[in-house]
């Protein structure tokens, strides 16, 4: 980066680069990332870039819960950035990730969302790899009686499917593209990895159901939503007029400290019902009261108090616990203007009824239709509408300061951790690499 007399240019030029040279009329107002200019949100080029440096760069993704493969042969497909991945459990039950393109002609090989398969054949000459990803067959090898068929060099040993590296985090299952990625707890850093298995504590779990949804904006502004928490106070109007949310109640925001690019906060709600410190908000409607409370009566299951625990992986990943709903949202980029969010709600597989219909039940908060999270939904394309004819303007993000960090005293209002997201994804994008 190079300053100038007003402002910061960053040096785009990367010689090598597989995705080409941003034009260097892109620049970030700023040293720190209190401002974040639109054209991050809207521009191609960029967005091929996030996907070579970020989704296919160090980074690890989750892909599934190994609840979902029990057996042997069982597989899910599931996406990062734009590629498709087989995640199958093998004859030997290790998981493998490979990529879903065949090495013959790059044929996407699977189109079911999930199901059980003793081999993979790629329905177009019908090449077949087994569950690890190695070639075992190949239709006129030696050709027909006698003609044709592969050179006699031709060795399938150097053709399988393209492996990711694979790790299992207490039945969450990571990939990545690089190798060179360091491990799950070093990736998450102490504080959030802690946050992350206290949700995954060992404890085996239980896919509840699925939703999905397509957002047009862009998918940066998702992970933003959920590392602001203080918007909750003033946009979710089933919280405010019920009295479920206040931003002084207590809590805990742990960021990465190794990126600053994943973050959790983790608080305790006042009793449902007890709408004391809300009155004063612009949306809280005295005369309004939940009929049914079990909507949002949470029974305690975890040593601590937490009540609300929500948690970013970076790039693509949310953890939440809601109450007692527990869910997993996988963030996947469809070009720099729209993204699919995919919801799994689980719960454990011990669980007795009574829990999971009580998951279930408070399940209706969130989701593409929840009490809640429609909000979100609704925002966030307005979000897409106001950025997209508008790459030259600047977004401001400075409440609680321009660095990165997390506040250490609880406090949750605060654009800290969107900052920081924006540090580590600068020192991603454009760094040297
Ligand atoms: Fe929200």
């Amino acid at each position: 980066m190079k300053q100038t007399d007003s402002h910061i240019e960053v040096d785009f030029i990367n010689e090598g680069s597989t995705v080409g040279e941003l034009h260097p009329e892109k620049s970030w107002p700023r040293e720190d990332s209190s401002r974040v200019p639109l054209w991050v949100y809207t521009d191609h080029e960029n967005y091929r870039r996030e996907l070579e440096r970020v989704f296919y760069g160090p980074h690890w993704h989750m892909v599934g819960l190994e609840s979902e493969i029990p057996n042997p042969g069982d597989f899910v497909r599931a996406v990062i950035g734009e590629r498709s991945v087989i995640v199958t459990k093998t004859e030997n039950e290790e998981i493998s990730v490979l990529l879903n393109s065949c090495a013959h002609r790059g044929v996407e090989i699977s189109q079911a969302a999930h199901g059980t398969q003793k081999e993979i054949m790629c329905p177009y000459h019908q090449w077949t790899y087994d569950l690890k990803g190695n070639l075992i067959g190949v239709p006129f090898k030696r050709g027909v009686k006698g003609k044709g068929g592969f050179p006699e060099d031709f060795d399938t040993k150097n053709h399988g499917l393209r492996r990711l590296k694979v790790e299992n985090v207490n039945g969450c299952i990571f990939a990545t593209f690089d190798h060179d990625a360091p491990n799950m707890r070093e990736y998450l850093g102490k504080g959030n990895y802690e946050y992350f298995t206290r949700i995954f504590n060992g404890r085996k779990t239980k896919v509840l159901g699925h939703q999905r949804q397509r957002i047009k904006g862009n998918w940066k502004l998702y992970m933003e939503n959920i590392k602001d928490p203080y918007h909750a106070s003033l946009l979710h109007v089933f919280l405010i007029s019920f009295g479920l949310y206040r931003i002084d109640q207590q809590g805990v925001t742990v960021t990465d400290e190794r990126t600053l690019a994943h973050n959790v906060f983790a608080s305790i709600r006042n009793p449902a019902g007890d709408t004391s410190g809300t009155e004063d908000m612009k949306s809280y409607r005295k005369d309004l009261k939940l009929n049914d409370m079990s909507l949002v009566t949470a029974a305690k299951e975890f040593e601590d108090e937490v009540s609300i625990q929500i948690q970013t992986v970076f790039p693509d990943l949310v953890l939440q616990q809601q109450g007692n709903s527990l869910q997993l949202r996988y963030v996947i980029p469809l070009g720099p203007d729209e993204f699919e969010l995919q919801w799994t709600y689980f719960g454990y597989e011990d669980d007795s009824e009574e829990m999971t219909l009580r998951r279930l039940r408070q399940a209706n908060l969130t989701g593409p239709s929840g009490y809640v999270s429609v909000d979100d939904t609704e925002v966030l394309e307005y979000s897409g509408a106001g950025i997209r004819p508008n790459p030259s303007k600047v977004a401001i993000l400075e409440l609680g300061g321009r660095g990165g960090e997390a506040p250490d005293d609880g406090n949750m209002v605060t654009e800290g951790p969107i900052r920081g997201f924006y540090e580590y994804y600068r020192r991603v994008m454009y760094g040297d690499s």
